[in-house]
Formats: C-alpha cells, sequence, structure tokens
C-alpha cells in the first residue's frame, strides 16, 4: 500500500505533519503485531505539494493519496481508518 502525505504549505498549515506522525506510529503497532495485519507492505512518502490545492478554489488540504486514490481534508482518524481497513486481516 502507497500512501503519499502532502507536506506543502497549505497541507502543512492544516495537520498533515500530525497526519504523518500517527502513521510511523501505525506502522510499529503493525510491526509489534503482524499476526492481524497483512504481509503488504506500507510505503509512506511525504510529497511537497501533490497539487491539489492548485486545481481548486475549494480548500482541500490536507491532501492524502492512499494507492492513487485521493483524501481530501483528511484527518489523522480518516486516514488510520482506511490504512487499517485495508490492511487488517
Ligand atoms: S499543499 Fe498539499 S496539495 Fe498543495
Amino acid at each position: 500500500m502507497k500512501v503519499k502525505v502532502c507536506v506543502g504549505s497549505s497541507c502543512t498549515l492544516l495537520g498533515s505533519m500530525s497526519i504523518l506522525d500517527q502513521i510511523d506510529d501505525l506502522k510499529d503497532i503493525i510491526s509489534e503485531d503482524p499476526d492481524n495485519y497483512n504481509d503488504e507492505e506500507l510505503e509512506v512518502e511525504a510529497i511537497k505539494c501533490l497539487g491539489f490545492c492548485k486545481d481548486t478554489d475549494k480548500n482541500v488540504a490536507p491532501v492524502v493519496v492512499i494507492d492513487d486514490e485521493p483524501m481530501y481534508n483528511a484527518t489523522s482518524q480518516t486516514v488510520m481508518e482506511k490504512i487499517i481497513n485495508t490492511i487488517r486481516k
């Protein structure tokens, strides 16, 4: 599973660094409990402005892209839920 977290200025201002921290914590939780998660590797990338904020007048930040599917106005909770629901056995 590939997770891209935007760390451009708009997304950082609205909390993307905290989402990155939470994903790091989740990676630790997964590695300590391998029986409950599938073997899929969780690849996390921090990217400076994914461009979504420039395509629209709407406020979309923070943006997180999970396996090519963008999540707008992402929160730690919505991102964790999406990741866990996908990789939990
Ligand atoms: S700063 Fe995040 S999409 Fe532009």
